[in-house]
């Protein structure tokens, strides 16, 4: 289960880093390219040396090589990675992921990495038990943060009780189970997808679009895969490769994208509404390049068929999600779509955050249902799809 997969493995200060030399061992026996970052002080706890001979990889502590500027870019490391686990994970190094703190290169990984995460907390039981460090990790389970349980026995201090760091067998099982339950959680569903701008033709060179680049949409087809689903993504023109597992239906108009969608929906278990589609094209579409005048020149629209009030009209027991991309008065309009269009969340990302919206790899969104809403931080479109796909697999 564990072939091929991608594991950063942090490795903070705590007597309990010792195991980490057998996790990473028994990671890589099944299969797994572990990647090792150290704090400085994990150093002291276990040499980089015997980490680098069991991971087959340079050990990463600095955020540069002092003896040839090399640099170790956290970002390239948090999207190489499927998952990042940290084992042992310190009260310490709890306390300053809860908080954002980034002070070396484990902490600015952690910042930058778009793969779940997953720690194995090792500390003294009163430490454990500490209302403070049950408050970070209350916060970290919030944030997403798979928690592996420490085990109870005796500890380094000679105490006995909760606080030392699972065996590397079952952080192993824990992560299998984390890779299997992402696949199972959706197999059997199917789901739709629409992404990216549509294209209106006013003659045979000319359209009217938009500036969608289909990421935010590919993301959610991607997740939806990864979990199982089988996904067809209805697309707009891009240059997005299609994600693995997913089989992609090329559109170019809001009115091909309404046939590709309305023919599908009725073998889904639900669809995502992730295309910025036009809401106007133009009445007549020329045959031959219009010609330049002195005159100006205006162009008759007429209305695009709503392709998400269609799905709704017709949902019966599907999910349906929606998006609604604002520039003013964004609650509003977006709860008003919502009721509309019969979705059963919407997604409401505003023009006016940046970071937020069109082409970026960062989305910051709104999710609203009838029950509340719930605003999401500036995040990687990635982690707003796994978002997006955690709240589909609660309906
Ligand atoms: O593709 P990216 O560059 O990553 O950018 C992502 C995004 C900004 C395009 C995306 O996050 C987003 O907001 N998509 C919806 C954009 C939009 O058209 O919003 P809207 O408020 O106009 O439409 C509301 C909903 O109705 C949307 O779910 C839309 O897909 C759907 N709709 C709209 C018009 C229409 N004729 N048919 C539809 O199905």
């Amino acid at each position: 289960m564990l072939k091929g997969k991608h594991i950063i493995l942090g490795v903070t200060g705590s007597i309990a880093a010792y195991k980490s030399a057998v996790l990473c061992r028994l990671l890589v026996g099944a299969g797994a390219d572990v990647k090792v970052i150290m704090t400085p002080l994990a150093k002291q706890f276990i040499t980089p040396l015997t980490m680098a001979t069991l991971s087959k990889h340079p050990i990463l502590v600095e955020f540069f090589n002092p003896e040839n500027g090399e640099w170790n870019s956290h970002v390239s490391l948090g999207e190489w990675a499927d998952l990042y686990l940290i084992a042992p994970a310190t009260a310490n190094t709890m306390a300053k992921m809860a908080t954002g703190v980034a002070d070396n290169l484990l902490l600015t990984t952690y910042l930058s990495a778009r793969c779940p995460v997953a720690i194995a907390p090792a500390m003294d039981l009163d430490m454990y038990a500490h209302v403070a460090t049950q408050r970070n990790m209350a916060q970290l389970r919030e944030d997403g943060v798979h928690i592996i349980e420490p085990a109870s026995g005796e500890l380094a201090s000679g105490l006995v009780g909760k606080g030392r760091m699972a065996e590397p067998q079952d952080i192993v099982k824990a992560v299998e189970a984390l890779f299997g339950e992402k696949k199972k959680s959706l197999e059997g569903k199917r789901y739709l997808v629409t992404a990216g701008a549509t294209i209106e033709a006013i003659d045979p060179v000319r359209y009217i679009s938009n500036h969608s680049s289909g990421k935010m949409g590919y993301a959610i087809a991607e997740a939806l895969a990864e979990r199982g689903a089988e996904v067809t993504l209805v697309s707009g023109r891009t240059a997005l490769d299609v994600p693995v597992g997913v089989e992609r239906v090329d559109v170019l108009s809001a009115e091909e994208m309404h046939k590709a969608c309305v023919e599908r929906f009725a073998q889904m278990d639900g669809a995502v509404m992730c295309a910025a589609v036009a809401d106007y094209t133009p009445s007549v579409v020329a045959d031959e390049k219009l010609k330049k005048s002195d005159d100006d020149m205006s162009i008759a629209l007429k209305r695009t068929k709503d392709i998400a009030a269609a799905l709704g009209a017709q949902k019966g027991h599907r999910v349906l999600v929606g998006f609604a991309m604002e520039t003013q008065n964004e609650r509003e309009n977006a709860q008003s779509k919502l009721e509309r269009k019969n979705f059963d969340f919407i997604v409401l990302n505003s023009l006016r955050k940046e970071g937020a919206g069109f082409r970026g790899d960062t989305n910051i969104v709104t999710l609203i249902d009838k029950a509340g809403a719930e605003e999401l931080p500036l995040m990687s479109k990635r982690e707003v799809a796994e978002r997006i796909v955690d709240k589909i697999e609660k309906i």
